[in-house]
């Protein structure tokens, strides 16, 4: 079966610094992929070079057979890809509800009444997912505490209609609680609706958990790859990134 993104040869730099080294991938349609590493390996700039966004690229990126490695950082959004960056992204002087507003933009066809009511049906399935956010939804996204701000950037990435999520490490400094319902919130998102989504996470046996199939990037190079359950029985993962 044809991967949703196939990635080829993706070198990846920032001016001189070269970080991502001809790397493959393939994600798979309606699978959760990890991919896991450790500090300066290359995650991040990975989902930067799949969006074109901060960085240098070179090499093949086919969304559903299409190139779109020549594509604009807003035109790869329009076509499909939701990027949670590890920033987070949100407006913090904005309202809940208008950091979900501005996710709408990433959609194409955006005007007349049709796209207005689709994004109130959306934003009131936002709703559902994360009912925090509804609380809050008046609420300036600055004051939103660390767990709701993750919420929000994952809901705001969400409703520009993705066909594949990209996420940054959506647990980093999150307490336990909090990550156990982000990831339920991720797992609910993949199994009902089918998204498709990449995953980066320093907590490998989190990641190993919800995800299908990982990959493993060890400075700006794949060294791993495999089903989850697979990667989880490594004995190089199961040192260095699970602990065992
Ligand atoms: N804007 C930049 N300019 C120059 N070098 C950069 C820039 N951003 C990242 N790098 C370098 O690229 C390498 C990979 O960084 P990247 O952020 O992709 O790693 P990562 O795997 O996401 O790490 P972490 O787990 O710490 O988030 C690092 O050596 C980093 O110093
Ligand atoms: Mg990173």
């Amino acid at each position: 079966m044809q991967a949703l993104l196939e990635i080829r040869g993706l070198h990846a730099a920032y001016g001189a610094v070269r970080v991502l080294g001809g790397i493959d991938m393939d994600l798979a349609e309606g699978r959760v992929t990890a991919l896991l590493g450790a500090n300066g390996a290359g995650k991040t700039t990975t989902l930067r070079a799949i969006c074109r966004h901060l960085v240098d690229t070179r090499g093949e990126l086919r969304l559903a057979g299409a190139r779109i490695d020549r594509c604009s950082t807003e035109q790869i959004a329009r076509m499909g890809v939701g990027h949670v960056p590890d920033d987070r992204g949100t407006f913090v002087q904005l309202s809940t509800e208008e950091n979900l507003y501005l996710g709408a933009h990433a959609r194409p066809g955006r005007h007349g009444r049709a796209h207005r009511a689709g994004v109130a049906d959306d934003m009131e399935r936002m709703f559902t997912h994360f009912p925090r956010l509804k609380e809050r939804r008046a609420q300036q996204a600055g004051t939103l505490s660390g767990g709701e701000q993750q919420m929000l950037a994952i809901a705001r990435a969400l409703m520009g209609r993705p066909r594949l999520l990209l996420l940054d490490e959506p647990s980093f400094g999150l307490a336990p609680l909090v990550v156990q319902d982000i990831f339920a919130i991720l797992r609910r998102i993949n199994e009902e609706q089918g998204m498709t989504i990449l995953l980066v996470e320093q907590n490998a046996r989190l990641a190993l958990e919800l995800a299908h199939s990982a990959y493993l990037l060890e400075t700006g190079r794949i060294v791993l790859q495999g089903p989850s359950s697979e990667v989880r029985r490594n004995d190089a993962v199961r040192q260095a990134y699970l602990g065992e």
